[in-house]
């Protein structure tokens, strides 16, 4: 069951996100030299073992596929989406090779996984992060229990606030919404148990864990055995193999 994402602020911030990603993806990857250390942890902090199924929650052009594949292993999977064609182009490339790769062409409100995952890696996703019914569908992809990692940009705390306008403008190139920066995480702490966050980059980021709670869990059950009784899991209407180019499935979003 889809939960649509009815607020309309929320569909201005995603046609935003997709403008500003359909410029930026082409050198997006120049781009994240001073987060890898940022993204090494996140991933590690989701403790995977080999055989698990993660989630990499607005994958853009996969950069952390490699990293999480890596720590499934060959019986693991990994899945990911992003709504932007531009980034998951470039994400499809690089995964071209990996049959546990699987991409999906989605916004967060409609994806549709045809299995729960063990793990959920939120990487510097901040208009998901702002969209209440984008987070609740998500981590109905997770089983209870899932570990969740998030990482992103934050506000700098209180004493330093002179220079949160320049962190105010560094998101406005990449986000919908860029503001909302004092407590990003905010939307998501109600849905995850033993949230424990530590502040990087000097305060302007966050790296935070927690595991999905069993309400969660227990609402995606529910919606399954309401909407899908007795049908096979529907493959995302967006999902493609990796190997496909974005687009080929489905009319650009
Ligand atoms: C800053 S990039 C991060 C990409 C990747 N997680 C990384 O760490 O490199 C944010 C990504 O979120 C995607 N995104 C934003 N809003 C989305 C939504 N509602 N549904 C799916 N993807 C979304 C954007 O297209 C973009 O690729």
């Amino acid at each position: 069951m889809e939960l649509p994402d009815t607020d309309p602020a929320h569909e201005r911030i995603r046609a935003l996100s997709l403008a500003k990603y359909r410029r930026h993806a082409a050198r997006y990857d120049g781009s994240l030299g001073p987060t890898w250390p940022i993204r090494q942890r996140a991933v590690q902090g989701l403790g995977l073992r080999a055989g698990q199924r993660v989630l990499d929650v607005g994958c853009g052009t996969g950069m952390s596929l490699a990293l999480l594949r890596s720590a499934v292993g060959e019986r693991g999977h990994v899945y990911g989406f992003d709504q932007s064609p531009e980034m998951l182009a470039r994400a499809r490339a690089l995964a071209a090779p990996w049959p546990n790769v699987t991409l999906m062409h989605a916004a967060a409100h409609e994806l549709r996984l045809p299995e729960a995952v063990d793990a959920v890696l939120f990487h510097y996703t901040h208009d998901i992060l702002r969209s209440p019914c984008a987070i609740e569908h998500v981590l109905r992809s997770a089983r209870p229990g899932a570990r969740v990692a998030v990482a992103g940009m934050k506000y700098f705390p209180r004493w330093l606030a002179p220079l949160n306008l320049w962190v105010y403008f560094k998101n406005h190139g990449y986000n919908g919404a860029p503001g909302q920066l004092a407590r990003p995480w905010d939307r998501i702490v109600p849905h995850l148990a033993g949230w424990q966050l530590t502040p990087t980059q000097f305060g302007m980021g966050y790296l935070a864990f927690g595991t999905v709670r069993q309400g969660a869990a227990d609402q995606a059950a529910a919606a399954a055995a309401a909407g899908d009784r007795g049908a096979p899991p529907r493959a995302p209407a967006a999902t493609r193999p990796s190997s496909q180019p974005a687009g080929a499935a489905q009319g650009a979003r």
